[in-house]
């Protein structure tokens, strides 16, 4: 879950870094730090600490600027406390080391070579000792032979102190990208590093031998032949993972969706029809399948249950959605028939990845629905459908969600057609309507000052229930993650109609109940549900289509939603619940972007 940056080139080294570690520190904000090697020198300074980067870009101040090469690290603590002496990057004798991964092995590593004196709690420090133990100037053996004992994951960079300007990095499943471009050569964890630079890169083959000098980049695999490394252009304006003047990245992210979903439809209408002829992804994926299961974690795994509510009333198909950690521990029905829809924002998430080996080892075809490209779960599918919606750095998932849900609704319009479910009139009518909702999610956010004012009810509760039916449901049990994720309010939500069993308890006036009243047929059921715990004292906010009920305005605090047909209500109620998360948590002052104890990429189980 750490990002790691490595660079060589003539910039200056220090600042190149610490930049890149500021993009990267979604992956992991509890510790940083840099080593640096200044041209013709071989002495490897390093500079890092508890904290983030900010506070590591104070101490580095310290150090003069310069050119050469060096190697940065945000962490996620997996082993051995948040403290100075186990931030990365770790140095023993000619080697200086960051990982991202878990070596598995590391304690009967420490007895069968007597690592001694290690410094930190860290299962890394165990790979940089073991790199030094087996170093006699020649990198790439001491690494081969290091990584030969390695059980576990891991991305390794390397510096040492008599190799020149050179940097050294090999991988097994936890990712790397590189490339080389004019201001020299560099790698990190993700592409969002190296945005600022090019938008042309490559994915470190596992269990290969990247060197990286100013001017070359040499790629060998273990047995010590060159490989071609295989460039990718990814369509990432040059910069667009800046805040663009807005306080957080969430609001940023926010904001774009508009502009997020049109580019995920983008080549994917054709004459009104939902086409993914560019993408490589047959009909026939569609027809030849009995039952679909989606694996996915965290907000990917809402918009699966989004996408699991249209296929049941659309396409009346039997289709799961499973958590991708409880996945292969539950014995899953998944066969040769089974359509497996994988989705991941990051493409990394480890426990959706080995969830999707596993489903193809049992036969199933297996479709990613990605936002990185090239990233491991696209690689491992058989096809993709990338959301396009650029660069997310906000550990709270706003755009690559409801890019996501675009990506089911063509999924679902084309399945329908292809199934004869839909004529190809009501396949298009489907997707005009998906057509529409950039406009209606624009309206949401030109409203935004209204939500604004609502959040400020909610600033002092400490639980907070979230209740509606149906696809409400399915769209509110995001909205209470984004509110948990970033406000640190408990919040829970509920199927309307299941609260009398149980959680009703709960409601006092101390706990606002957030509803959201979006499908016609269930309005009369949800807004007595409503009444229901407005009668035991709580404060109500609705979010309600604008068509439906009037006269709420009395009794409740109301938004007003843009109406659309009731399965694209989804989309504007998204946004909505998207802003009074971040409203709440950015009035209680609260770093918005990096909630505490969380990691965007998680990429241990
Ligand atoms: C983490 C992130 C979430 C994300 C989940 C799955 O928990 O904080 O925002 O939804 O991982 O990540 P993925 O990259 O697979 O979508």
């Amino acid at each position: 879950m750490c990002g790691i940056i490595g660079y060589t080139g003539s910039e200056n080294v220090r600042e190149v870094l610490l930049d890149a570690l500021e993009l990267l520190e979604y992956r992991g904000y509890d510790s940083s730090g840099i080593a640096v090697k200044e041209r013709g020198t071989e002495e490897i300074k390093v500079c890092k600490c508890a904290g983030r980067v900010g506070d590591l870009r104070a101490i580095c101040e310290l150090q003069r600027a310069l050119t050469g090469c060096g190697i940065g690290h945000t962490r996620w603590a997996t082993h051995g406390g948040v403290s100075d002496k186990n931030a990365h990057p770790h140095q023993i004798g000619k080697v200086t080391l960051v990982h991202n991964g878990i070596i598995e092995n590391y304690r009967e590593l420490i007895e069968e070579y007597h690592l001694d004196g290690l410094k930190s709690e860290t299962d890394s420090e165990v790979a940089a000792a073991l790199v030094d133990r087996f170093y006699e100037g020649d990198p790439e053996t001491a690494i081969k032979k290091a990584v030969r004992k390695l059980k576990g994951t891991f991305a390794l960079v390397v510096l040492f102190a008599d190799q020149g300007d050179a940097i050294y990095c090999t991988r097994n499943v936890s990712p790397i990208v590189a490339t080389l471009c004019d201001e020299g050569a560099m790698l990190a964890s993700d592409l969002t590093a190296l945005c600022r630079f090019t938008n042309r890169y490559f994915v470190v083959p596992e269990y290969h031998i990247l060197k990286l000098t100013e001017t070359e980049l040499t790629l060998t695999d273990f047995d010590g032949n060159r490989v071609e490394p295989e460039y990718q252009t990814a369509d990432w304006e040059l910069n667009s993972a800046g805040k663009n003047g807005y306080p957080f990245y969430m609001e940023k992210e926010i904001m774009e969706q508009p502009r997020a979903i049109e580019d995920t439809m983008t080549n994917r209408i054709n004459s009104g029809m939902p086409d993914f002829t560019a993408d490589g992804v047959p009909d026939t994926l569609f027809t030849d399948c009995d039952r679909i299961c989606i694996i996915a974690c965290g907000t990917a795994m809402h918009a699966g249950l989004v996408a699991q509510a249209l296929v049941k009333s659309i396409l009346h198909m039997h289709i799961d959605v499973e958590m991708a950690s409880e996945f292969m521990y539950s014995d899953p029905v998944i066969d040769e028939r089974t359509l497996v829809i994988a989705v991941s924002q990051s493409g990394e998430t480890i426990d959706t990845l080995e969830a999707v080996k596993y489903a193809k080892r049992r036969g199933a075809k297996c479709l990613a629905v990605i936002n990185v490209k090239g990233s491991s779960i696209a690689r491992e599918s058989d096809y993709v459908l990338y959301t396009n919606a650029g660069p997310e750095i906000a550990v709270a998932s706003t755009k690559a969600y409801t890019t996501q849900l675009a990506v089911f609704y063509l999924i679902v319009a084309r399945m329908a057609h292809s199934r004869g479910v839909f004529s190809a009139e009501e396949t298009q009518s489907f997707v005009r309507e998906l057509q529409r909702v950039p406009q209606a999610m624009q309206k949401v956010l030109e409203r935004r000052h209204e939500i604004h004012v609502v959040a400020r009810k909610l600033l002092e509760a400490k639980d907070l229930f979230m209740i509606g039916r149906g696809l409400d449901h399915s769209t509110l049990l995001e909205g209470s993650l984004k509110m948990k994720e970033v406000s640190y309010i408990h919040s829970e939500a509920y199927a309307s109609g299941e609260l009398k069993h149980g959680p009703i308890a709960l409601i006092t006036q101390d706990t606002p109940v957030v509803a959201s009243v979006t499908q016609e047929k269930l309005v009369s059921k949800e807004l007595s549900n409503i009444k229901e715990v407005k009668s035991r004292g709580a404060d109500v906010v609705i979010f309600i289509k604008e068509t439906l009920a009037g006269n709420l305005e009395e009794e409740y605090s109301v938004f007003r939603l843009p109406a659309m047909r009731d399965e694209f209500m989804v989309m504007p109620a998204s946004v909505a619940l998207q802003l009074l998360a971040y409203y709440v948590s950015s009035d209680k002052g609260f770093d918005v972007d990096k909630p505490r104890n969380l990691a965007k990429v998680v990429t241990v189980e």
